[in-house]
């Protein structure tokens, strides 16, 4: 909403100033100023981008963009809303993110599946990351019910029937050990693409996790459920 307005009320709790009961408070109390002037009609209109808002003289600077890397933990689906299964949202706490009901995941990752997620509330950069043009890559780590071998690889290589209108686009498998384990490059991502592409070849995935989504890696730090905000570094990469 670069450029928009809001009303002050709901710039104070996207703010996490607190409930729209309690932020109405703050306002009819005289504790936050407009541009220098005290404003006490919650309703009154404000430019977040241009106008100077305080809260009891300390300014609040509104933030537009929230951009969360999550270690998504398998047994939560990968929606902000859901009637029965727990979601990615309800990993969130709402005070060390702001914007947090405008956020959304980007892509989606099956139920059982772990791994990086980028959860924001930036439309144009999920769309880029998304668009089957762009052919972002994804690295997963993958543990198969049997071995995998040589053929494999090749029917990865060479793009593969797993009952859609298209072949797979080329992808790589990268074996580890015995072959039960390794690493698979996606640059597309369709419904249940890993599992199906190994079940095409007569195999099963018991185990799958995300390990990479374009310039972005899952840090090795977050545990399954944590998350934190990508650094500026990892945002730049992202955007180009
Ligand atoms: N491929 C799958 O099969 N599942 C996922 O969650 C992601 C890719």
């Amino acid at each position: 909403m670069a450029g928009g307005v809001m009303r002050l009320d709901k710039f104070l709790t996207e703010m996490n100033q607190g409930s729209r009961s309690e932020v109405k408070q703050l306002i009819k109390k005289g504790r936050i100023c407009v541009n220098g002037e005290r404003e006490k009609r919650p309703e009154y209109k404000v430019c977040p981008d241009s106008d100077c808002i305080t809260l009891d003289e300390k300014e609040l600077v509104f933030v537009h963009y929230v951009y969360l890397m999550f270690h998504k933990p398998g047994g939560c689906v990968s929606a902000t809303e859901d009637h029965r299964e727990k979601t990615v949202m309800d990993y969130i706490q709402e005070a060390d993110c702001p914007r947090k009901k405008d956020l959304f995941p980007v892509g989606r990752l099956d139920k059982d599946t772990e791994g990086l997620l980028l959860l924001t509330n930036d439309g144009q950069l999920s769309h880029r990351l998304l668009s089957p043009k762009k052919h972002v890559e994804k690295k997963y780590y993958v543990l198969l019910q049997s071995k995998a071998g040589a053929k494999e690889q090749q029917m990865f290589r060479e793009g593969m029937d797993i009952g859609d209108e298209q072949k797979t686009l080329p992808a790589r498998l990268e074996l580890l050990a015995d072959g039960t384990e390794g690493y698979v490059y996606l640059t597309e991502g369709r419904y249940h693409q890993v599992k199906r592409m190994f079940q095409a070849c007569g195999n099963q995935v018991k185990y799958l996790k995300r390990l990479k989504m374009g310039s972005l890696t899952l840090d090795e730090k977050l545990k399954p459920g944590e998350y934190r905000h990508l650094t500026k570094e990892e945002l730049e990469q992202l955007q180009k």
